[in-house]
């Protein structure tokens, strides 16, 4: 057993099937490299101490049979049901310091609190010696994001473990990595952080009015899905924009666009990206453009121009992983 372990993973961005992929269909997502990082240090009292400063949790220190009891402040909750979920699987019975830290705002939509959740659970069984596969890990997490959000595909608990760049359904049925070379997106960060519970909900009561006209545009996103993926498979980066455009166009109809995506996005278009569309949740956090390498430039300054602000990312970059 050791006694402290520090463990990273990625963020993510969603390429195509946001909203869909909540209701079985497939999406595909890939892994971006800033990362988040949770270090873990065995403590002898039984408690969970949690430090995590870029959410504002500072001291904060609960007894491991109060858990997910009582207040918990919003930085902490993945972090304490993580801890709390594992400690009922494995029985681990003993106290454990925290400390988390964040290449990426958790304004970005990058999904930290996934990422956060899969690295305590990772951390975890490191430190206490306990053999979990990648879908072990995969299905504690999810379980973890479920008990606290409710909804919620797992596709960013799958791409902070699996990294590179993901097919997707639902609740992992699947999880397939597609095998690509080069992923060159330009990310444009609208400023606006996206509630991402709350416009599932929006989402779901305009389905509850037309439920057919719904699902016939979660259908269409789910072929886009499949589409884009025998394109990746083709290396045929300028239909994956084509598809990424298609997309776009579903997602203003489920109604969550917003003008300032709007104008990021038609801004990059015009300066040449391939394909650009909204990423996650909606009306704010990011949208993304697959853009051409002599176009990355133009396409750079035309989304600061319409406002946004450009993140420089790697993608398609490794998953979990044991840092020391
Ligand atoms: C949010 O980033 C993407 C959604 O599809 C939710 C999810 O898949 O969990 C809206």
């Amino acid at each position: 057993m050791k006694k402290q372990v520090t463990v990273s993973a990625p963020g993510k961005l969603m390429l195509l099937g946001e909203h869909a992929v909540v209701y079985n269909r497939p999406c595909i997502v890939t892994a971006v490299g800033q990362r988040l990082s949770v270090t873990l240090e065995i403590i002898s009292e039984k408690r969970l101490e949690l430090e995590a400063e870029d959410v504002g949790v500072t001291g904060y220190s609960k007894s491991l049979t109060d858990l997910g009891l009582g207040d918990i402040s919003k930085g902490a909750k993945f972090v304490e049901m993580a801890v709390k979920n594992f400690n009922e699987k494995y029985k681990i019975n003993s106290g454990i310091r925290i400390k988390t830290k964040s290449e990426f705002s958790s304004q970005f939509g990058f999904g930290s609190s996934s990422a956060s959740t899969v690295c305590v659970i990772k951390g975890l069984a490191v430190i206490f010696d306990i053999k979990l596969s990648n879908k072990d890990i995969f299905n504690l997490a999810y379980q973890t994001v479920l008990d606290i959000q409710g909804k919620g595909s797992g596709f960013d608990v799958a791409a902070a473990i699996y990294g590179g760049t993901l097919y997707f359904v639902t609740g992992g049925k699947v999880i397939e990595p597609i095998e690509i070379k080069e992923l060159p997106l330009v990310v444009g960060y609208t400023g606006i952080k996206a509630d991402t519970v709350t416009l599932i909900q929006a989402v779901a009561e305009k389905a509850s009015r037309h439920p057919d006209l719904i699902d016939s545009i979660y259908m269409h996103i789910g072929k886009m899905v499949e589409a884009t993926k025998v394109a990746f498979m083709a290396k045929t980066l300028p239909v994956v924009g084509e598809l990424m455009n298609f997309d776009q166009g579903m997602l203003e109809a489920l109604g969550v666009g917003s003008a300032k995506l709007s104008a990021m996005i038609y801004a990059a278009r015009d300066a040449g990206a391939w394909g650009a569309k909204l990423s996650g949740a909606g009306i704010g956090d990011c949208m993304i453009a697959l853009t051409p390498t002599n176009k990355v430039v133009d396409v750079e300054e035309a989304i600061t121009r319409s406002g946004g602000q450009v993140i420089k990312v790697q993608t398609n970059v490794e998953g979990v992983r044991v840092e020391k």
